[in-house]
């Protein structure tokens, strides 16, 4: 499974890509609002962290044309960019405009399984349906996106699922069980995903045998 980062955040990101954890960063218009920073500044940086992992971020003009212009502007801070296009119908021509270039496209603000399918049959390389704000409208955003994993299953499409909006560790086990491709979160969910208390008191009870026996690995 592809693991990327949601945030602005280069400290962290710095951080979980010396774990070697990292398949890269992605943003959106809000994330990169809340830098409070130029936004072109703020993606080199991410850029310098990760050098060919994907970078992504989102266009927000509304029809095609515009989505090409802004794709053009955003493609060239980082090797491997990835373009997020809402999945309105602007977007999915765009998507194939892109994808006949070889920019890869993420699919993102997919919300439903017929979403899914249309963003599939026009060669996005991921869909980005978002768990946590369907959960909170009293959808089930597990189920939505197990629906959307069996048809690109079905259909053997190459695109990948990109689960976005996941709120716990739990949310992205329980994509692990469904195969899903990829997720983003928080790097505060990602850093989570090793913590164990036992793994922690075992360490510590290791390091107190040891002390006991005046060794030393040398
Ligand atoms: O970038 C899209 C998605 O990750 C948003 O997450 O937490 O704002 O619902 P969230």
């Amino acid at each position: 499974m592809e693991i990327f980062a949601d945030t602005y955040d280069v400290e962290a990101i710095k951080e979980l890509y010396d774990f070697g954890i990292l398949d890269g960063v992605t943003t959106n218009p809000t994330i990169l609002a809340n830098s409070g920073r130029n936004y072109k500044e703020v993606l080199s940086d991410i850029a310098s962290i990760i050098g060919d992992k994907m970078l992504c971020a989102q266009v927000v003009a509304k029809d095609c044309a515009g989505m090409m212009r802004e794709a053009n502007v955003l493609r060239k801070i980082a090797k491997n960019f990835v373009v997020k296009l809402p999945i309105t119908p602007e977007g999915l021509k765009a998507c194939q405009i892109l994808k006949s270039e070889g920019t890869k496209v993420i699919a993102t603000v997919c919300l439903s399984p017929s979403q899914a399918l249309l963003a599939a049959k026009c060669g996005a390389d991921y869909i980005a349906p978002y768990v946590g704000r369907l959960n909170n409208i009293g959808a089930n955003g597990l189920d939505v996106v197990s629906s959307m994993q069996a048809i690109i299953d079905n259909y053997e499409y190459d695109t990948k699922i990109l689960a976005a909006s996941i709120k716990s560790v739990n949310d992205v086990i329980e994509l692990t069980t469904m195969g899903v491709g990829a997720i983003t979160t928080t790097p505060d969910i990602i850093t989570s995903m090793y913590m164990h208390p036992l793994t922690n008191k075992s360490i510590v009870m290791f390091d107190e045998d040891w002390a006991k026996s005046g060794q030393v690995i040398e």
